[in-house]
Parts: structure tokens; sequence; C-alpha cells
């Protein structure tokens, strides 16, 4: 489908004239306020996929998400949670990192870090039944962040795989996908937090 909209005249970036630029900025920031609906729209592709286990992916990010929240995680840990596998149908070979870029630039560091390394932590559970180490993760346990990855992993993700387990629908998490991915990106208030926060309220 061709756009009826306005285009630049460039076919170079370094002929593009300043209101040329100012004029794509503009646009861009229109486009970054549909990005809560595009990420829910490719949580919705994990229901097809990735096959063998008892519940879809989708299922299993929702009962992740499920249970973080449940477990009074705040919200940068539930949407971390939701997304964390999101990169299983694009970047099958790191999907975590896949996950942890989307996230980072709106969520704190420690909710990021922990997706970005839920893959070698998650080896502790079946690393050896597939022949490669499970202490994999042993090479972060100085990191401020080890904690809370070890948590994440054994009380959200590792155990949701349960298809009996009562799982809240995605609708549940639409208003948070939308709080967190509507924030200023890179702002200091929410991405860095260099002191890891107690996951849980109970
Ligand atoms: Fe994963
Ligand atoms: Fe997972």
């Amino acid at each position: 489908m061709v756009s009826t909209r306005k285009t630049v005249s460039f076919h170079q970036m370094k002929d593009g004239t300043k209101e040329e630029y100012a004029y794509l900025a503009k646009l861009e920031a229109e486009h970054a306020l549909e990005l809560p609906k595009r990420i829910l729209n490719q949580l919705r592709q994990l229901d097809t996929g990735l096959s063998g286990y008892q519940i879809s992916r989708l299922d299993h990010s929702l009962q992740t998400a499920t249970r973080a929240s449940r477990d009074g995680a705040d919200i940068d840990w539930v949407v971390s949670a939701l997304l964390h596998d999101l990169g299983d149908e694009l970047a099958p070979s790191n999907h975590d990192a896949y996950a942890a870029t989307i996230l980072k630039p709106y969520v704190r560091e420690e909710c990021e870090w922990a997706v970005r390394h839920h893959g070698i932590f998650q080896l502790a559970y079946y690393g050896e039944k597939i022949g490669v180490s499970p202490e994999q993760h042993q090479k972060f346990s100085d990191h401020p962040f080890y904690e809370s990855t070890v948590y994440f992993c054994e009380h959200w993700d590792q155990n949701s795989f349960d298809p009996n387990y009562k799982t809240e629908p995605l609708t549940f998490f639409e208003d948070m996908v939308c709080t967190v991915f509507t924030r200023p990106a890179w702002h200091a208030s929410h991405v860095y937090c260099g002191t890891p926060l107690p996951i849980s309220l109970k």
C-alpha cells in the first residue's frame, strides 16, 4: 500500500534539510505512541509457533506475568515477565537479549538485566539434561541483580508451563503495557536503579 502522507525529498540522508528532519521526528513521535499496540500484537503471535509444551508461548508468558503480579511484583517486573520470551519467534538463539532490548529504555535496570540473562539462569533447571553446564549463571554470583534473576526464574518462569494454573488473560495486562511503553524512553526516573528493589511486597 502506498502512503498518501507527505514524504521528504532526499534520496541520501546527507541531503536532508533541518525542516525535513523535524518533520520525520514528529512522525517518529506519533509512531512511538503506537508501540504498546505493536507489542500486544507481537505477544498474540506467540499463541502459535514453538510447540511441544503443554501450553503455548503466549500462555507461558501470561502465566509468568500472572505469577509475578500475584507475588506483589511492581509494574516493571510484571511487564518484563510478560515480554521475557517475546523473541522466541524471531531470535531463537538469543531470545532473552531480544526482549531485554525492547524493555531497556522503559523499565528499570534490574528488570531488564534479569530478562537479558534469564536464558543462562534457566539452565540451572535443565542444563544437565541437555548436556550443558547448569552452573553457568554462577559467573554472575557477585552481580547486584543475581538474586532477583534467580527469583524471577525460580518463582515465575521455570514453573509457568502448567495448563491447570489460573492464568490472567492478555487484557489484564494491557493497561500496564500501555503505561510502561508510553514512558519517555531512557528517562532516568525509571531506567536507572543501581540497587535491587524487593521483588515481592509480601
Ligand atoms: Fe526464555
Ligand atoms: Fe520463559
